[in-house]
């Protein structure tokens, strides 16, 4: 009897189903007088996406090729002091309360004048001097292994924004190899809040030394033209060659007639806040491929213009030259508090602010 109920103990265990999902811890140093930690979420399919406590950044996101070898396909660096260098580029961070610029950093609410740091040719930039990119967010494991809550609480009249807000993100990591980002704010006060993350990509995972050769295709038949310092004019205007992405191209193709490089707000062709495709990027030598889901009406696409081989403590030494990498930044319009024919970027005590993006990666043969 004694036998009997060991074998079918074993019997058990050996049918038991596989632990097929888990989430890594490591240490990653100190900020804040905080342990920063790094979280890595693993599915079934071999892909992998770490991130740690500092700015919410994603350190890794591990994604096999055609053949099944595994690669990493975003930019960033081997250690917290990479992280905290001044210039990092906000590689895989969290970017809040404002993404992207707000003209000579202030606006009008409610007919009360709001006065940001003007960290951007006068212009205010991914929410300031310390925008929640360099923020501690609290990450919690959530039940299931495959997502972390990531909270923050964003004091009133921090960098100049209004209200105490509270921020949770989820970042998911499917079995069917979709990195999810779902984002929730609420606050105290009527706030700006336009959030994003701030992904750059090589889907080469470290082959090609350029984004040249990745083909893009937007779903977009609009942008919004800016001035020299980026700000939008206010329109909408119709896309044209070099920045018409309706079909995939190269995304070196046109790139030397656009100065200083890809670096606009693509006015997605959507008229509801529901979950659509935005964009889809291919690199066709590895296989693979990501497409941009977002309810967000806008995608910032950035070709990396400003890097130029001069970061330290990079993932392997990697180099980072110029378009090493790109962003797909879902978000709404620059600028939009200033411009008010933009969809609204105002929230109010007692409504919630959520926005979700999915990266989906599959691979094409
Ligand atoms: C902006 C670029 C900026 C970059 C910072 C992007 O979201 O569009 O203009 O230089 O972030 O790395």
């Amino acid at each position: 009897m004694k036998y009997l109920s060991l074998f079918l103990l074993l019997a058990a265990c050996a049918q038991a189903p596989q632990k097929d999902r888990s989430i890594m811890t490591k240490p990653f140093g100190n900020y804040d007088n905080k342990a920063v930690t790094e979280y890595t979420i693993s599915n079934q399919h071999g892909m992998q996406l770490s991130v740690i406590n500092y700015g919410g950044a994603v350190t890794r996101l591990v994604v096999p090729d055609r053949n099944g070898k595994p690669g990493d396909v975003v930019a960033g660096f081997d250690s917290l002091e990479g992280y905290l260098q001044k210039g990092n580029p906000y590689f895989g961070a969290l970017v809040g309360r404002y993404a992207n610029r707000i003209r000579q950093a202030k606006f009008t609410l409610d007919g009360q004048p709001f006065q940001l740091a003007a960290n951007d040719h006068g212009n205010s930039l991914h929410g300031g001097n310390k925008g929640f990119d360099k923020v501690f967010w609290e990450i919690t494991k959530l039940p299931g292994d495959s997502s972390l809550l990531l909270k923050y609480k964003s004091p009133d009249g921090e960098e100049g924004y209004p209200g105490n807000m509270d921020m949770e993100v989820v970042y998911t990591l499917t079995n069917d190899n979709q990195w999810k980002i779902e984002y929730k704010a609420t606050t105290d006060k009527p706030t700006p809040v336009n959030l994003t993350q701030h992904a750059y990509f090589n889907l080469s995972a470290g082959t090609d030394p350029t984004i040249l050769e990745h083909q893009l295709q937007i779903e977009a038949n609009g942008y919004t033209p800016v001035d020299s310092t980026l700000i939008p004019l206010g329109r909408v205007d119709s896309v044209t060659a070099p920045l018409d992405f309706r079909t995939a191209k190269p995304i070196g193709r046109d790139l030397a007639q656009v100065p200083g490089g890809y670096d606009h707000n693509w006015v997605l062709n959507k008229t509801t806040a529901a979950l659509q495709k935005a964009a889809t990027l291919t690199h066709a030598a590895s296989g693979r491929s990501m497409e941009v889901w977002t309810t967000e009406p806008g995608l910032q696409f950035y070709s990396g213009n400003f890097l130029d081989g001069t970061l330290t403590n990079t993932k392997n030494g990697a180099a980072y030259n110029k378009h090493a990498a790109l962003c797909l930044e879902a978000q709404h319009f620059p600028d939009s508090p200033n411009q008010p024919s933009f969809p609204g970027t105002i929230i109010r005590p007692g409504e919630t602010y959520s926005q979700t993006t999915i990266y989906k990666f599959i691979t094409i043969q």
